[in-house]
């Protein structure tokens, strides 16, 4: 099999693999148990935090050979085929790069027929608050009739910037932005997986840096594991990210608040911002705090 990068090899498969968002999922399982599954979904909520994941796995459980059922088996070939992509009857579109008329008129002519293999067609429009006002309104019209076993689910960053009628049709869930603690959990356990040894202070560094998307942790693991190799230390992390060890800053701090950075003792160099230390004190008192302070820069 060709490469693929973590992001996607360790793509969630099941409600249950995605990490929180439990209350979109919890609710999409009792849908999908009860049969009423809407036509018409708005997944929102920031990059990286399981829109597409969630959807796709929505088209598994109610497309499974032992569906539809709210934990689809991946192993039928239903399963198989939306989990690599290939399936006729789930089709993505990049509203941000299909936003015209033309594209929605297409996409309405191919959900007008019947699912090709499976029970129900699925549509995923991405950032879908990208589409022109034509295009919103030629999609609000297959909207207001749904073709049957046709199922819309528009994902998007900013939900506000879609059409109020487009809005009021369709069921609303919100993915919240991902907790630290969720954020390191997911890339330790891959990271277990794909026999990478990844020290503690890297994971956090790593978990802070994605600001609450899995996927921008999962790739800054990818840039690591390509920087590093198979053993990821704090100090490796740090260099690549540009980030500055807690100690140090907390001395640099200190310094600062004592009003003298003489004391510092810290390697700038990796910052690439600042001379290395072991200068004469005065050359340091002078020049340390100007690496954040400076009062040498232009416009300082
Ligand atoms: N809630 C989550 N649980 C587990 N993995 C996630 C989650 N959100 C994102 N990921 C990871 O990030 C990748 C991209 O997620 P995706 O669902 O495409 O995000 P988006 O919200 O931008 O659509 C997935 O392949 C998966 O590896
Ligand atoms: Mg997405
Ligand atoms: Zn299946």
């Amino acid at each position: 099999m060709s490469y693929q990068v973590i992001a996607r090899k360790w793509r969630p498969q099941t409600f249950d693999d995605l990490v929180g968002q439990q209350h979109v999922t919890e609710t999409l399982k009792n849908a999908i148990k009860n049969d009423r599954v809407a036509h018409a979904y708005i997944f929102s909520g920031a990059r990286g935090v399981g829109k597409t994941t969630a959807a796709r796995i929505l088209a598994k459980a109610l497309n499974c050979v032992r569906g539809p059922t709210p934990q689809p088996c991946g192993e039928c070939d239903s399963c198989k085929e939306i989990a690599a992509g290939t399936s006729l009857d789930v089709i993505e579109i990049d509203a941000a790069s299909n936003r015209g008329i033309d594209q929605i008129r297409e996409l309405r002519e191919m959900v007008r027929y019947a699912p090709a293999a499976s029970r129900s067609k699925v549509v995923i429009l991405d950032e879908a608050h990208m589409l022109t006002g034509e295009a919103s309104n030629a999609l609000l019209k297959t909207l207001e009739e749904p073709p049957d076993r046709v199922i819309f689910v528009m994902a998007t960053t900013q939900p506000e910037d879609l059409v109020d009628t487009i809005r009021s049709r369709s069921q609303h869930f919100h993915f919240r932005a991902l907790t630290f603690a969720e954020i390191a959990r997911r890339p330790e356990e891959i990271a277990k997986k794909e026999n990478l040894k990844i020290e503690q202070g890297a994971m956090a560094v790593i978990a802070r840096m994605a600001e609450g998307s899995l996927r921008d942790a999962l790739s800054l693991l990818e840039q690591a594991r390509a920087y590093c190799g198979d053993t990821i230390p704090d100090k490796e992390v740090r260099e690549l990210l540009g980030v500055v060890p807690e100690d140090a800053l907390e001395e640099l701090i200190q310094a600062i608040a004592q009003g003298s950075a003489g004391g510092i003792g810290f390697d700038c160099s990796n910052t690439g911002s600042a001379p290395s230390a072991g200068e004469g004190s005065g050359t340091v008192q002078r020049r340390r705090p100007n690496a954040i302070f400076s009062d040498s820069a232009p416009n300082g």
